[in-house]
């Protein structure tokens, strides 16, 4: 068979520097045109000082399945991560073999059933305590700000045990100057930049060591108040290696609770605000939301049993994460040969599935821009490949979170919902900003007005 020919599925390099700087400066729309220009593999490439690295970029399910579920033990996470390890360490998330199995059995009881029953009342309350500040000072807010010191708040006092009411936003801010220095160091891979003393340079240091600090004082804090159970400072901290029976390192202990503060929080908040634009944008879908709210919820508080009888509001947060996936993108490296559609993975090389392009693959998703949670009755969904939609990744790496993410999306929505109305304070669509996670670059603003006031005055 003649092997598939190269040039027609390279976007066009620059000279000497190669073609990725196409995709790393602009990776949603690009990773659309390329599809349809190119097909379902896309090749990329960079000439660094040490070596030409090629990326492979995929967008179909089929493709996304045999990179996470079947062939992944031909994978490791890529060099991407590397850079998300200068600002977390060696956590969960950037962990690989025997290290991060070990992990990932220590924290698993963190996430059960019995542990998202209690988090529901703590998410609910804070949930509650926003909505009440907000209706009582109505007016146009940042979501997405609000949304951020929501999901940290609950993260906190849910996961880890630890309430943090007062240094949220010195947590987010610490957590964004790191963040945005780690995509830097992805987008330009030179090492010796990033380490010069910049002003840029020099803010995300500082940032990181205050981070350090501050989790650090969590982890004394959960020492002094002793263990307290199934919150994951605790499991973490009662964990002993089975061979040498020692307890973690304080360094490890430390890199973990950074990894689920960063991945933990911004991606539901993201998830969040993008749900509350949407609806803000669709407002018969608000209403039908608000309306099954209220036949489910009634006065009374929200329910753990509650949560899976609210079907439309699940099909919107789903849609949502469609149309704007908080995690965009996964990425790994070859460990060994690998093919996609006949072109050969070579060793060393990276593949990129973009989580973004696969949910507006049309083949999969009819008319792919349009928001429509019905896409996901059952009747919508039969023969759908399952892969199509995959906000929380696939395989063994699949997000840890992703019961509690969807279990917080529903309660922070069946609490804010009832009590507010949220509309658009502009047509424009949203800027996003794919950085590890996709963000609306100007944030959320929308007006919003108490439900029994924007009830009276209709
Ligand atoms: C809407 C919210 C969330 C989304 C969209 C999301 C998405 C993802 C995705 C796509 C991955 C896989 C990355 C890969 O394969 O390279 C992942 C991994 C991970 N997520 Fe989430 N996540 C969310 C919420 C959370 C929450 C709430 C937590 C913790 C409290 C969390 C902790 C983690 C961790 C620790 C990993 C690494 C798991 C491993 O490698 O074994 N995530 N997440």
């Amino acid at each position: 068979m003649k092997p598939p020919n190269r040039k027609a599925i390279e976007p066009r390099p620059f000279p000497l520097i190669g073609n990725l700087s196409r995709y790393a400066f602009n990776p949603l729309a690009e990773a659309i045109r390329a599809r349809k220009r190119h097909g379902r593999v896309v090749r990329y490439w960079i000439r660094t000082p040490a070596r030409t690295v090629v990326a492979w970029l995929i967008t179909s399910p089929d493709h996304a399945e045999q990179l996470l579920v079947e062939r992944h033990r031909s994978y490791r996470k890529a060099d991407t991560y590397e850079s998300l390890r200068w600002a977390l360490g060696d956590g969960m998330l950037t962990a690989e073999g025997e290290l991060w199995r070990r992990q990932r059995r220590i924290a698993t009881p963190a996430f059960g059933r019995d542990r998202l029953r209690e988090m529901l009342p703590v998410a609910v309350r804070h949930t509650a305590a926003l909505a009440d500040r907000l209706a009582n000072a109505p007016r146009t807010a940042d979501l997405h700000r609000e949304a951020n010191a929501l999901a940290l708040l609950v993260l906190c006092e849910t996961i880890f045990s630890t309430a943090i009411a007062d240094q949220t936003a010195r947590i987010g801010e610490h957590l964004e100057h790191m963040i945005k220095h780690a995509v830097d160091r992805i987008r330009i891979p030179i090492p010796l930049l990033h380490e010069l003393p910049l002003p840029a340079n020099r803010r995300a240091r500082r940032a990181r060591s205050s981070m350090n600090a501050l989790v650090e004082g969590m982890v004394t804090e959960a020492e002094r108040t002793g263990f307290s159970g199934n919150d994951l400072i605790s499991l973490f901290m009662a964990a002993t290696d089975p061979e040498s029976g020692e307890r973690m390192s304080r360094t490890q202990l430390r890199d973990e609770v950074l990894t689920f503060l960063a991945a933990g929080h911004e991606t539901t908040a993201n998830g969040l605000s993008f749900t509350l634009d949407l609806l803000a944008r669709h407002p018969e879908w608000q209403e039908r939301a608000v309306a099954e709210i209220q036949a489910v919820v009634g006065t009374g508080p929200l329910t753990f049993e509650q949560l899976p009888q609210l079907d439309l509001l699940r099909r919107i947060i789903d849609e949502s994460m469609r149309l704007f996936p908080p995690a965009w993108s996964v990425e790994r490296t070859a460990l060994e040969e690998d093919h996609f559609d006949g072109h050969r993975v070579a060793p060393g090389d990276m593949v990129m599935l973009s989580i973004w392009a696969t949910h507006r693959n049309e083949e999969h998703w009819p008319d792919p821009d349009r928001f429509d949670p019905d896409r996901f009755l059952p009747a919508n969904s039969a023969g759908r490949h399952r892969m199509a939609f995959l906000p929380f990744g696939l395989g063994p790496r699949m997000c840890i979170g992703k019961h509690f993410a969807l279990f917080e999306l529903q309660a922070m929505l069946a609490t804010l919902l009832p009590r507010l109305h949220f509309a658009s304070v502009s047509n424009a669509p949203l800027h996003l900003d794919p950085l590890v996670t996709l963000r609306p670059r100007h944030g959320v603003p929308l007006r919003i007005t108490p439900r029994a006031t924007a009830q009276a005055a209709t």
